[in-house]
């Protein structure tokens, strides 16, 4: 039997822009309740409005620095007192998406950015770890809840100028199966999902808003959109209760590998 989302807790870090705002359109389409985290809370309360629209469910937003410790133990607070304070479900949480993330400049280890190369480790790598040690005690055990990382074909590949983005999303996938692991035997699931070339803010991120540069990132090809990761993230948490996705790789047609990417001539 599928899992059932309607009135469950989900949690989504980076929910401002791109994967996380589609994911918290398509989780509340499902019915599911909403904890939504990011840095940008102007952007979160537009998207919170959306999500209400489209799921006439519960939407909640705070700030979240997943970079920060005390950050994210301060979100966690907030969101043990949302869960607390609902009737149904026994105020659990029973999705966790850790998605905040992204790339910082496109150097190469020689000319690299120590700010650059930090901001990516605290946010893909130590990110998803504060999260989930913060979050894992509010998810009931044997209750079908889920731990989503999005990871990236970026740590599965190495390509030039990507050291360290390439190391922080393969340190993601480390981190996951780590933590398969360990929580074998308590019925939380824990997967990644690995997107390839996709059109979001990451590039304009990336590029440190050079508009011209991230548009060259898309062009002539048909790359996945946000709403296409969002769509599989509701598909993964409706499993059956014993069934774990372990690991998703999603790329475009357009996209063999890495760096090999089919471009239309206009
Ligand atoms: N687009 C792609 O081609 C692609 C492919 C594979 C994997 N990914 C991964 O997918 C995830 C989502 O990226 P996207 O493509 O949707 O890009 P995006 O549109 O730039 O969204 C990134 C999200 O992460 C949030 N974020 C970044 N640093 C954060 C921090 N320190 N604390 C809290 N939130 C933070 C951003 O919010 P604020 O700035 O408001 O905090 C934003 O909501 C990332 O982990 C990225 O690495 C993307």
């Amino acid at each position: 039997m599928k899992f059932l989302l309607k009135n469950k807790w989900v949690l989504i870090t980076g929910a401002s822009s791109g994967f996380g705002a589609a994911a918290a359109k398509a989780f509340a389409a499902e019915g599911a309740k909403l904890l939504l985290g990011a840095r940008r809370v102007d952007r979160l309360e537009k998207i919170s409005a959306a999500a209400k629209k489209s799921g006439r469910a519960e939407v909640h937003f705070h700030f979240l620095d997943v970079a920060k410790t005390s950050s994210v133990e301060e979100f966690i607070s907030w969101a043990k007192q949302k869960i607390g304070k609902s009737k149904t479900e026994g105020g659990k949480l029973h999705v966790l998406v850790n998605n905040a993330g992204g790339a910082h400049g496109l150097d190469t280890i020689a000319s690299g950015k120590d700010a650059d190369w930090e901001a990516m480790i605290q946010a893909n790598v130590l990110g998803v770890l504060r999260m989930t040690r913060a979050a894992l005690p509010l998810m009931p055990p044997n209750s079908g809840a889920s731990i989503i990382n999005i990871g990236s074909v970026a740590g599965h590949a190495a390509y030039e100028g990507g050291a360290v983005y390439c190391a922080a999303k393969a340190g993601e996938l480390q981190i996951t199966r780590a933590l398969r692991l360990e929580l074998l035997g308590t019925g939380i699931r824990v997967g990644t999902v690995d997107p390839g070339l996709a059109e979001t803010e990451f590039s304009m991120v990336r590029f440190k808003s050079d508009a011209a540069r991230a548009k060259k990132v898309y062009e002539g090809t048909n790359p996945l959109t946000a709403e296409d990761i969002a769509e599989i993230l509701v598909w993964v948490a409706r499993r059956p209760a014993h069934v774990n996705i372990d690991e998703l790789i999603v790329k475009p047609v357009d996209q063999a590998a890495i760096g090999k990417v089919f471009r239309r001539k206009s």
